[in-house]
């Protein structure tokens, strides 16, 4: 079989089937060809998939004339990255970084500016995640302003704790959830951290919460705005596998990008892409689409920094009223305009974990 052939087949092969837009080709690490008989290695979070994929790839491969299809499935980061040099360990600040024990991948939602709907984009990536069927955790790090249980409809949710101090996340919508909101006596009570404890709740947080027997396939971690203590801490003490960065499309928010990217890089933590949120306004009279920010200038950020726009999220005023009633738009809505744009960044979300 020729090489063309099979590449040309996996792309055309795409996956409706369970709601992402790409093909097994964007899903490819390896590829063998022995006469007749071909060998993939696909890329996927979780083993949910498994079944399906390989029943995907040896039909299409099949009608093109292969004889045996074999399919293998990894999870981890592709190869280039395992086989980067690594530095000796005196050189390199973050060798005591951890992976959160039980959870596949780690997706932190970051914002330079405040109040650019990263807790939006957080807790609808996390619906849009459980839709297409993974196992999707919620941690709300914002240990300041605990947004996650209000947008989440869990303010009444207990967290109980077993053995070692280990916190059981509880769950709505299907999603596991903690936040040190689910935790204070009541929402007014305010938080004053001081460093070491701030430190001690956050690594309790990352490190000795039970999500569930199943693990997760996502675990989703909604930052505070800023490039402050929270950042650093989870930077340097957790393994993330990705940052995702909300901006509006004004020029105040973009200028906090290039500083969050930054940050990220110096922790060593690669940015999946940025999400646009509050892009423009549809007109629900004429359909017309206003861009009220002006002209954006994401794409041409991002593309400086190496990266992409994952997602242009329209405003709807529908996304803040069930955000308050606690369900997500992506569950409320989903054919609005707002949840098509959130379902779209996370299948690009996919898509980038799996390059
Ligand atoms: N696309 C949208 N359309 C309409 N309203 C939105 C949209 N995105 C966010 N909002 C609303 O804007 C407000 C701020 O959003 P959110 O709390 O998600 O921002 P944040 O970046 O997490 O803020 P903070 O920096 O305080 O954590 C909320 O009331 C939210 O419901
Ligand atoms: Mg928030």
């Amino acid at each position: 079989m020729a090489l063309q052939g099979v590449m040309d087949t996996l792309k055309r092969t795409t996956l409706d089937e369970i709601g992402v837009s790409f093909s097994l080709a964007d899903l490819l690490r390896d590829l063998k060809i022995e006469g007749e008989n071909v060998e993939i290695l696909l890329f996927s979070p979780s083993e949910k998939y498994y079944e399906f994929l390989q029943q995907k790839a040896e039909e299409a491969l099949k009608s093109v004339g292969a004889k045996e299809v074999k399919v293998e499935f990894t999870s981890e980061p592709p190869k280039q990255q395992q086989q980067a040099p690594t530095p000796p360990p005196q050189e390199n600040p973050f060798e005591n970084k951890r992976r959160i024990p039980n959870v596949k991948k780690v997706i932190a939602v970051a914002s330079g500016k405040g109040g650019v709907g990263k807790s939006t984009v957080a807790v609808n990536l996390a619906a849009a995640l459980k839709k297409m069927g993974y196992n999707v955790g919620y941690l709300d790090a914002d240990m300041y302003g605990p947004s996650g249980p209000t947008m989440l409809g869990a303010k009444d949710k207990q967290v109980t704790a077993k053995e070692g101090n280990i916190l059981i996340a509880p769950e709505s919508h299907g999603i596991k959830l903690m936040s040190i909101g689910l935790l204070l006596p009541s929402e007014d009570t305010p938080v004053i951290w001081r460093g070491p404890v701030l430190f001690k709740a956050l690594s309790q947080f990352l490190f000795d919460i039970d999500w569930g027997d199943e693990g997760l396939d996502f675990l989703i971690i909604d930052l505070p705005p800023g490039t402050g203590d929270v950042q650093i801490t989870l930077g340097q003490t957790a393994e993330i596998d990705g940052a995702v960065i909300v901006t509006t499309p004004q020029d105040v928010a973009l200028i906090d990008v290039k500083k969050g990217i930054q940050m990220f890089n110096e922790v060593e933590i690669p940015i999946l892409g940025i999400v646009e949120n509050m892009s423009y306004f549809v007109c629900p009279d004429n359909g017309k689409k206003y861009e009220i920010f002006g002209k954006s200038r994401t794409e041409e950020i991002a593309k400086q920094y190496g990266t992409d726009v994952l997602s242009k999220i329209p405003i709807e005023p529908k996304v803040a009223e069930f955000a308050d009633l606690g369900i997500p738009i992506v569950l409320a809505k989903p054919d609005s305009e707002s949840a098509k744009a959130f379902i779209e960044a996370a299948q690009n979300l996919i898509k980038k974990l799996s390059q």
